[in-house]
């Protein structure tokens, strides 16, 4: 290995790049399936979901998506795990309390937290849209064109309180992940400049309670809907 991509920030510049890129793609997917609360007939939804299975552009998108997460996730535990291996004697003593909200390790746990509910997610959707199917998943005509009703897959998954509730917290995990995530980013990227520092960590709380509000409204509208 280069001595650069041993060096910490090189290490950490991957996780940083990655992270960022994936937040982009959740502001997308937060405004997409906010649409499942505007119009109950699901044909907002429907046509969105639709334009995002068949758009030439989402499609190439989509294998990248797939490495940023598996890069992410692999790149960010490796180093996690490298860091509190060289600095053991950091955790081993004093507050034991404090030192579990250490941000490297905090990070760690809700990352983990995060990617259990991500496993969850994809079995309920996106296994059954892209290759399994489902029953409910049947065609529906928006406008005249022929497309697979994601709404009713969606829409039944949240009549289960359990799902409902599990949403939520996946909401606000992603969104606790993402206050302390997006200002170390740009950290590592190199913005060590104190104001710049300030003003990111108050954008990095602002887009957390943004989706974390954002995601876990929308199975709590279902709750109160249904
Ligand atoms: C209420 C909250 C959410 C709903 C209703 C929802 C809905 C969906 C649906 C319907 C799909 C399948 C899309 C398709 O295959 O065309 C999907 C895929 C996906 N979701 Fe979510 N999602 C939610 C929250 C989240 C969160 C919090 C994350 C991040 C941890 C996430 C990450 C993903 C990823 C990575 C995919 C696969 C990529 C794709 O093809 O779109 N989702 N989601």
């Amino acid at each position: 290995m280069s001595s650069f991509m041993s060096a910490s920030i090189g290490r950490k510049l991957l996780m940083s790049i990655t992270g960022l890129f994936l937040i982009s793609f959740l502001c997308i997917h937060l405004t997409l399936n906010l649409f499942l609360t505007f119009d109950d007939s699901g044909n907002l939804f429907n046509l969105a979901a639709h334009f995002m299975a068949t758009n030439p552009l989402i499609k190439i998108m989509e294998p990248v998506l797939a490495v940023g997460f598996v890069v992410h996730i692999i790149w960010s535990a490796w180093i996690t795990l490298e860091n509190m291996r060289a600095r053991p004697q950091k955790y081993a003593y004093g507050d034991q309390l404090l030192s579990w909200w250490a941000p490297a390790k905090n990070m760690f746990i809700l990352g983990a937290m995060v990617l259990v509910f991500l496993v969850i997610h994809l079995v309920n959707f996106w296994i059954k849209m892209k290759f399994t199917g489902d029953p409910l998943l049947t065609s529906v005509n928006v406008g005249g064109v022929e497309m697979h009703n994601a709404y009713a897959l969606v829409s039944n998954l949240f009549m289960n309180p359990l799902y409902n509730v599990l949403y939520m917290i996946g909401g606000i995990l992603v969104g606790l992940h993402i206050s302390h995530g997006f200002w170390s980013a740009f950290q590592t990227i190199g913005f060590s400049n104190q104001i710049w520092l300030k003003r990111l960590k108050f954008l990095a709380v602002a887009i957390g309670v943004v989706f974390a509000a954002g995601f876990a409204y929308i199975p709590i509208y279902f709750m109160i809907k249904f």
